[in-house]
């Protein structure tokens, strides 16, 4: 689709105006904008002048629409809330987004365009379909924007490469990527999320293509500085966010396309998983493996394996003969049994396989246009594929957990969910990617074509599985992971970026890759700790699991043909940096499960780039080797062999070596930084108050310590809340929360620190509170309500003071002098 579908001038002929909408009519086509919210603007432009029906499994939410001002003035047509404005020049039809301060951004340079377009031109590859389907499948319609020079382009997915899109060529149709590596390579992966955010000091502004179709994005590739959006379907939406800074757009996003799930606190936890843990032998040997050699865990996952010729809802009863023993002999030592499931169901009709049979007779599967059952070839050999996007066929394979739910697994890995299908059985040579074809039609009413609900497939699944889970289990917060994704999966799901491998090239991607999901408003992400194909070795499986003890989701896996990958597979000195590496995610659990509710309340990602926080810095934007995990650390990872030490940017702001305790040197540009093997530089933001806590081989102990290390700026006040609550029930949607404000004034203002009463119904153990003030010297003494404590220490080498107290929930005051 590289023609560029432009238009000839469209003349605005007349328009109306509504409560929330305003509709332009042009000699083809309507075009129509709406406020779906203050800072939201929706724009519809049908060519055929007839706007596609709602779809009911749509993952874009109804919010409460706000009041549209409309008027006509110099040639142009001026449309807009408080917060964002439309421009239309009513002679060309081109149209321009304006800030309240009267900032134009995401300009037309013509008006939409339109065509049909060959099933050739959008490169899908491994299609068994040689046209799209006729009608609005084969309608490509799209628009060009100017890109400001100064603007850096950011989100669309998960994607290889850089952080920054520009001259990137990107198209959503999600795939399972057969290629082993990431690295730069194709460009559709696993997940697709049609949503970017583009930034420049003083504003960032984002945009959701709303189309499940095939569709894609030109930054400035085919043009310098000409974004082209395009879609199939024959009509062109998208939603616009006003921003005005990166934290607005997310917040925008994800209130239009849910937010982000709470996941309970275990699966913050390290998890440990391999294709496959062959018997329930060597499940319970890893578990005490963990336990002997005191590396927390919190969760097991078992691969295909343990399934009865990987038909799925089922248990292989000689290698594991009792799975509920099992399930529960990990649970008295605190671990979790995450069990995978794949949609393809064996086509095993007539021999007492219940799934294939109530699937069959229930109408849940897909069937070809021609009335037929759909088939083709995964694990099992020969399988049939729920339709997802039938309300009744979700509610069906939700419920289906119920067997799982009984024999006490806490968490499902939804796989395969692109989904991904071969045209044989896997052991024949040969076997190529065979999938659904594109006129099957999908949905309780037959609504819509695979064609416009490919992209959905896995959202959907992870989505059911969910809801099963919540209606099987209503006391406790269910957690799926889930390979494919689309915009709203994080609703349901937390996500793994697939079969990377074991190379540094795949440790880097991971970088930009997890970050662009978090701008995309799916925080909880994480790739295969040590690298899933080819055999990991000592030094890429130690830097990668010290980094990986902040992916938001921190799970070491490996292909059946691997080296193994437990953290003792490399010798005692890797083993005991996964050690340290485990403990101190655990350690910062406090801290990370506060930034899950930050992002469960408004999207805020944790695991984010650095222009998120700094987003004037344009000289920032660029970095993707060094990453903010929520608002107070900053971690620098190292990349490559034999690197000891490395350079590392500072953003503004006063900053402090995390292990040493110590504030770094001030002085101007990057600064060198020791980084030996287990040890990469992680670096705390001035003003900061991070909440740790003990170490705990699993979150099933109860935390008997919280530290409260405190890092004043020099100049700037520092405020941050703590967020506690059971880790495990949707009760804190009643309010059994704990919520503890803490305040640092600046070193220049005495650096006081204050904690607030606790608030809310949720009452943690009891635990001792250690406070620990970062200073630049000794002080004399210090108060502590205002009373002088006897007891406390300085810290020569952490340089901090610290006092240990009774974690009583009451208001206190630190005070040094
Ligand atoms: C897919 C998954 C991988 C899993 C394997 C076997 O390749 O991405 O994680 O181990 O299937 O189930």
């Amino acid at each position: 689709m590289d023609d560029p579908l432009l238009a000839a001038p469209m003349p605005v002929l007349d328009w109306v105006s509504e409560a929330t909408a305003c509709i332009t009519r042009h000699e083809h086509g309507l075009l129509r904008l709406e406020a779906v919210a203050p800072d939201i603007l929706r724009l519809r432009f049908a060519p055929n002048g007839r706007f596609a029906a709602p779809r009911p499994w749509s993952p874009v939410l109804d919010l409460a629409p706000a009041g549209l001002s409309v008027r006509e003035e110099d040639g142009q047509l001026w449309i807009g809330t408080e917060r964002l404005s439309a421009r239309i020049n009513l002679s060309s039809g081109v149209l321009a987004f304006t800030t309240p301060e009267g900032q134009v951004f995401a300009e037309d340079l013509c008006a939409p365009g339109w065509r049909e377009v060959s099933l050739e031109e959008t490169r899908l590859q491994h299609l068994p379909d040689t046209e799209l389907p006729p009608g609005e499948a084969r309608i490509g319609v799209g628009v060009r924007k100017r890109m400001a020079p100064d603007e850096g382009y950011f989100g669309f997915g998960q994607r290889d490469g850089r952080l920054d899109r520009r001259h990137r060529r990107l198209t959503h149709w999600t795939v399972d990527r057969v290629v082993p590596g990431h690295g730069l390579g194709e460009d559709n992966l696993y997940q697709a999320q049609p949503t970017f955010m583009a930034v420049r000091p003083g504003l960032a502004w984002g945009l959701l293509l709303n189309s499940t179709w095939f569709s894609g994005f030109d930054v400035g590739r085919e043009y310098e500085d000409v974004l082209t959006l395009f879609t199939l379907g024959g009509e062109l939406d998208y939603y616009i966010f006003a921003g005005p800074t990166p934290a607005a757009v997310v917040e925008q996003l994800t209130r239009l396309t849910g937010r982000p799930l709470l996941p309970p606190l275990w699966a913050l936890g390290f998890h440990q998983s391999r294709w496959s843990y062959g018997t329930d032998r060597d499940v319970r040997a890893l578990a005490e493996g963990f336990r002997q050699r005191t590396i927390p865990l919190d969760a097991i996952h078992l691969d295909i394996d343990y399934m009865d010729g990987y038909r799925v809802f089922t248990w292989d009863h000689e290698r594991f003969p009792e799975p509920a023993a099992t399930v529960a002999a990990l649970q008295a030592l605190g671990i979790r049994t995450v069990t995978i499931v794949d949609p393809g169901v064996k086509h095993d009709l007539g021999a007492g396989y219940g799934v294939a049979e109530a699937g069959v007779a229930g109408e849940y599967f897909l069937r070809r246009a021609d009335g037929e059952l759909f088939s083709g070839w995964v694990w099992p050999d020969e399988s049939l594929f729920p339709d997802f996007c039938s309300e009744r066929t979700r509610h069906w394979w939700g419920d289906l957990h119920g067997s799982l739910i009984e024999i006490g697994v806490d968490g499902i890995w939804c796989d395969m969910n692109e989904p991904s299908i071969v045209d044989r059985p896997y052991r024949e040579p040969g076997v190529t990617e065979y999938p659904v074809p594109l006129a099957v039609c999908q949905g309780d009413e037959g609504e819509a074509l695979h064609a416009e609900t490919h992209n959905l497939y896995g959202h959907l699944m992870a989505r059911a599985t969910w809801e099963g889970l919540e209606r099987l289990r209503p006391e406790r917060r269910p957690w799926v992971l889930t390979r494919s994704a689309f915009v709203g999966t994080q609703c349901w799901a937390a996500s793994w970026m697939g079969d990377n491998s074991a190379r540094w090239e795949d440790l880097e991607t991971s970088l930009p890759q997890l970050a662009s999901l978090g701008l995309c408003g799916a925080p909880h992400v994480g790739v295969d700790i040590g690298g899933f194909y080819g055999h990991s070795f000592g030094e890429l499986y130690g830097r990668w699991i010290e980094l990986g003890a902040f992916y938001p989701f921190m799970r070491v896996h490996a292909h059946c043909d691997s080296r193994p990958q437990e953290p003792w597979s490399f010798g005692p000195d890797i083993e005991a940096i996964a050690r340290q590496a485990i403990e101190l995610r655990y350690r910062l659990l406090p801290y990370f499960y506060t930034l899950a509710h930050r992002a469960h309340r408004d999207g805020e990602p944790w695991w984010r780039p650095l222009l998120f926080d700094f987003p004037d810095q344009a000289d920032l934007y660029a970095i993707e080797d060094q990453i903010m995990i929520g608002p107070q650390m900053m971690i620098a990872p190292i990349r490559a062999h034999g690197l000891k030490r490395r350079l590392v940017e500072r953003p503004p702001g006063c900053w402090y070596d995390f292990r040493s305790g110590a504030r770094l040197d001030a002085g101007p540009g990057p600064l060198v930084m020791d980084a030996p093997l287990g040890a990469m530089p992680i670096l705390v933001r001035g003003g900061s108050i991070l909440t740790l806590g003990n170490v705990r081989q699993s979150t099933a102990e109860p935390l008997s310590e919280l530290m409260l290390e405190i890092y004043p700026d020099d100049a700037a006040e520092g405020t941050w809340t703590l967020i506690e609550d059971d880790g495990e029930s949707f009760a804190y949607q009643d309010g059994a929360l704990a919520e503890t404000d803490a305040r640092i004034a600046p070193l220049s203002q005495g650096a006081v620190f204050t904690l607030a009463a606790r608030r809310g119904d949720y009452q943690p153990a009891p635990r001792s509170l250690i406070l620990r003030l970062h200073l630049p010297e000794a002080p004399a003494g210090l108060t502590l309500d205002e009373t002088p404590v006897e007891d406390w220490r300085w810290d020569a080498e952490l340089q901090a003071a610290e006092v240990r107290i009774v974690d009583d929930g009451q208001a206190h005051c630190l005070a040094p002098g």
